[in-house]
Order: structure tokens, then sequence, then C-alpha cells
């Protein structure tokens, strides 16, 4: 059987070859990852890109548990991380331990991560501490939408570095494993990546990160308007409307099922 990358295998990997991550919800999409990832994320993005919700706010611990064991299961190379849905851990470090421990007990995932910077860097180091590996995510983090007042590049104005950097330097110290950056500006990401002693983890951040992640279906062309930091690889979309609708015609002209599709009685032998 294949070994499993490690937390450890990932933070080793500082400075090296590029940590090639992508989020995968369910067990087909997962296997397909595995082969090329070195992380699986199950993002709290599932509230979004699975279930139709108009942000990852919706997320729930009973949703990351479903996503988080299906997507356990059908890896077995990849390093799994699961989401902290928003209210799962913002409130205290001890509510923040009972929902983690259940996320990695109840799915098999190897590591957690959860949003936010110093005001989290306690938070951190309890969980840390105490068994459960934490990749943080800084910048711009999506379960701060309603504060924010809608998802903006962080670090535009050079005045707010300091408090960026500062963020993810106390998440690094803290404990995390990794540090996502999500939405800052291209040379801050640099920055911060050569300030911490972990590897960072960029989206729409810098090429200059330790890795680099996305979400599957951004990445697969399932959606036809997405922001500048996506690079659509393929174009699925078209070709599963195609399919469906190849389908639908050969159903309504009889051409489906056809002979090879189709079953018959045995032969009456005499
Ligand atoms: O939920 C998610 O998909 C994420 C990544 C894109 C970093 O948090
Ligand atoms: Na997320």
């Amino acid at each position: 059987a294949q070994k499993r990358l490690s937390v450890p295998d990932i933070r080793a990997r500082k400075g090296g070859r590029p940590i090639v991550a992508l989020t995968a919800y369910n067990a087909l999409t997962a296997r397909f990852v595995d082969r090329h990832a070195d992380i699986v994320l199950v993002g709290d993005s599932v509230a979004m890109v699975e279930h139709g919700l108009p942000s990852t706010l919706g997320a729930t611990m009973e949703m990351m548990i479903l996503h988080g064991r299906a997507v356990a299961k059908s890896t077995q190379r990849a390093l799994v991380v699961v989401d902290m849905p928003f209210g799962s851990y913002e409130g205290s470090p001890k509510d923040a331990f009972r929902n983690a421990s259940r996320l990695l007990a109840e799915t098999g995932c190897s590591a957690v991560k959860l949003e936010g910077g110093q005001p989290m860097a306690e938070t951190v180091a309890f969980l840390a501490t105490r068994g459960v590996p934490v990749l943080a995510h800084v910048g711009l983090t999506p379960q701060a939408v309603m504060t924010l007042g809608g998802f903006r590049t962080q670090g535009r104005d050079r005045s707010d570095w300091g408090r960026l950097q500062e963020d993810a330097r106390s998440v690094a110290e803290a404990g995390a494993f990794g540090v996502v950056l999500e939405g800052v500006v291209e040379p801050l990401a640099a920055e911060i990546t050569g300030q911490i002693a972990v590897p960072t983890i960029g989206i729409g951040a810098s090429a200059q990160c330790d890795g680099q992640i996305l979400v599957l279906e951004d990445m697969l062309g399932f959606n036809d308007r997405v922001p500048r930091f996506v690079q659509r690889f393929g174009d699925l979309g078209k070709d599963m409307d195609a399919a469906i609708s190849a389908y639908a015609e050969a159903v309504a002209d009889r051409r489906f099922p056809g002979e090879a599709n189709v079953y018959q009685p045995r032969k009456e032998d005499g």
C-alpha cells in the first residue's frame, strides 16, 4: 500500500519542490486528485460548490464530516486537510479543540485548516500542542466576508503589510505546519514566504510561495467566469454539457438504449 504523506513531510518541503494542493469534496474527484496532489483540502467552499449556498458561512460540522470521510476513504497518498467551518473554532480554544478533534476522529483526515492570523494564534497553539495539526489561512479569509464587505485583495496598500506579515508570522510561530496565503499582492506573498519557517501555500498570491492551491472545479473549467487568480486547465463544463445533451437527444430519438445495451431472453433449444 502507498504510504500517505505526513504533516512533517509537508513541513519539510519549505523552500523546496513546490507543494501541489487542490480541493476535493467527494470520492470521485478525490481519487483523481490523489494521483497528482500532495495535499487534498476538503474546503468549506463545499458549501458553495456542492450545496449551492451563497458563501462559505453556511458550511457545517456535519457537512465537513460527511465530505471529509468520503475524501479520506478514497485517497491513499495525499495529506488530507479538512476546513473548520465558520463558528466551530472562533469562540475559544476549547471549542476549537472539541470540534477539531471530532473532524479528525470522525473523518480520518490528518489535519484541519482554520482562518485568521494573530487573533487565532492562541487557538493554533492550543490545537497544535494537543495532537491536531493546523494549516493556517491568512490574507483574504472568505469566512470574514461580512466584515470585509466583499472579497478584496489584501495588501494593495503598503500600510497594511505589517499587519498581514504579523498574521502569518504569529500563526507560524504558534505551531501551524503551513500557511495558506489567499488574495494578497504578489510581492507581499513573496516577502512573507521568505519570512516564515513553514511552507506558504498560495491562492491569488505568488509563484514564490512554497506551494499552490485552487478549487478543483474552478481549474477544471466548470465555471464560465473565474477570477484572475484562477487558470482554467480544462474545459470540463463544456464536455459535461455535450455529453448530457447527446444523451438527452439519444433518449428522445429512441437511439438509446441500442442493441448493445439491452438484454435478450435465452434462446429456446428445440
Ligand atoms: O475552502 C477552500 O476551498 C479553501 C481554499 C481555496 C484555500 O479554503
Ligand atoms: Na476554505
